[in-house]
């Protein structure tokens, strides 16, 4: 079976066969298909983690998503801190960091939480609506856009441009082939680069436009990579958490007479949805896994949403219950862990608690529809309707 079909992913059978495969610890091939090279992939927790692992013998730098392998790399390799390896990821790291910190976090929660509130209290007046189609890719790209300091006016067009991009082999969003998306997407960018650079501001667009140590094209790979990062995961976060609160009902209720429960929900939540959907390495070396020997430069896929299932960590793994201990690996593991993981829990905690303060109880209306996807593992559509308060 090729495991980097995106149909594979609209079937609600992927969850047991995850759990199956994670409980087993098995390693698989997949044969030459959607990635040309085909990959091994592995699916328990500690699988993944070996494969993660900061000392293992991996590496990003040929590409970290099926399709690319040591025959096939990733041309932003080495240029983008996603897939950059050794001092250049370190470097790389350390200027994006303080613009994605815990501490730039707790900075914008007050207006994070204002603005969505105010999503939340709109969303209740009419009913429901779409969250996989409206309000969730709303919230990341109003942080994305502040950081990178993108004008306000031009989010829509962002919004739109990172879901042709990289929203997977979807129907809805064949308006624009990918390729054509993040070439109008980096141009925009540029553009933007060339303003900071006669004018600089307090943004990570002016930080790393100023930093002589980067050429353009490193600059407009990290913009890039920080845009996607943030909007094409966390979007699908959000829409899972209305999906996982119609599941556990009751769960606002708790929230509203225990607000420290936010964090283990949030938590929960990634756990949940795991809306990173994989990783891939490739190895620098040959590799024992377990029953399998992986020859250096084969690429290894660890699929993310099957850790998060693993049965020997969680219990009734698809169950939504908030309070599990926090080793998801939802963030990724080793030295590419999420940059963003700060920004995307502040975005889930405002959710969360505006949920409670409007909303008694969430349903999802009809069949959720999953996105044609191996990469973001999201919604289509997920239409909720909410009682209010
Ligand atoms: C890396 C997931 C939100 C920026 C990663 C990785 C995962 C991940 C799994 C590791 C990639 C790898 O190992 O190759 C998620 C999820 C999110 C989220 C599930 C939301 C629920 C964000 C946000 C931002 C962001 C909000 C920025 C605003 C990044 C960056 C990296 C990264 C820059 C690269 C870090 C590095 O290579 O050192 N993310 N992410 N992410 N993420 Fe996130």
């Amino acid at each position: 079976m090729d495991l980097g079909d995106p149909d594979l992913y609209l079937d609600p059978g992927r969850f047991a066969r995850w759990r199956r495969y994670a409980a087993d610890d098995a390693v698989l091939w997949s044969d030459a298909g959607t990635s040309p090279g085909g990959f091994w992939s592995v699916f328990s927790l500690a699988g993944c983690r070996a494969v993660l692992a900061p000392k293992a013998a991996f590496t990003s730098e040929y590409g970290m998503m099926i399709g690319f392998d040591r025959d096939h790399p990733d041309k932003a390799g080495g240029g983008m801190l996603v897939v950059a390896d050794g001092p250049r990821h370190t470097r790389l790291r350390s200027v994006i960091m303080p613009f994605l910190s815990r501490a730039m976090a707790e900075s914008l929660e007050d207006t994070v939480r204002q603005e969505v509130r105010q999503l939340v209290a709109d969303a209740v007046a009419a009913g429901g609506l779409d969250v996989a189609a409206s309000l969730g890719p709303v919230i990341p790209a109003s942080v994305v856009c502040r950081l990178l300091g993108v004008p306000a006016t031009d989010r829509d067009m962002l919004i739109e441009l990172t879901s042709h991009a990289f929203g997977g082999a979807d129907s809805s969003f064949d308006r624009m082939p990918p390729d054509a998306a993040h070439s109008e997407m980096i141009l925009y960018l540029a553009d933007l680069v060339a303003e900071r650079r006669r004018s600089p501001g307090d943004d990570l667009i002016s930080a790393l436009a100023g930093d002589p140590r980067f050429d353009l094209r490193e600059v407009l790979l990290n913009c890039d990579n920080v845009l996607v990062g943030g909007n094409e995961t966390t979007r699908h976060a959000i829409a899972g958490c209305f999906h996982a609160l119609a599941t556990a009902a009751g769960t606002l209720d708790r929230l509203r007479t225990d607000p420290d429960l936010v964090g283990p929900l949030v938590e929960e939540v990634i756990r949940w949805t795991s809306p990173a959907m994989h990783v891939l390495r490739v190895a620098t070396e040959d590799v024992e896994l377990p029953g399998q020997r992986v020859a250096s430069g084969e690429a290894v896929v660890a699929w993310l949403p099957a850790a998060n299932r693993d049965p020997r960590h969680f219990a009734a793994a698809d169950e939504f219950r908030p309070g599990r201990p926090a080793n998801h690996l939802g963030f990724g593991y080793g030295p590419h862990h999420c940059l963003g993981a700060a920004l995307a829990r502040l975005e889930l905690r405002a959710l969360l608690l505006a949920l409670a303060e409007f909303v008694d109880s969430v349903s999802v209306v009809g069949e959720p529809v999953p996105l044609r996807s191996n990469l973001v593992h999201g919604y289509r559509h997920l239409q909720v309707r909410l009682e209010p308060v």
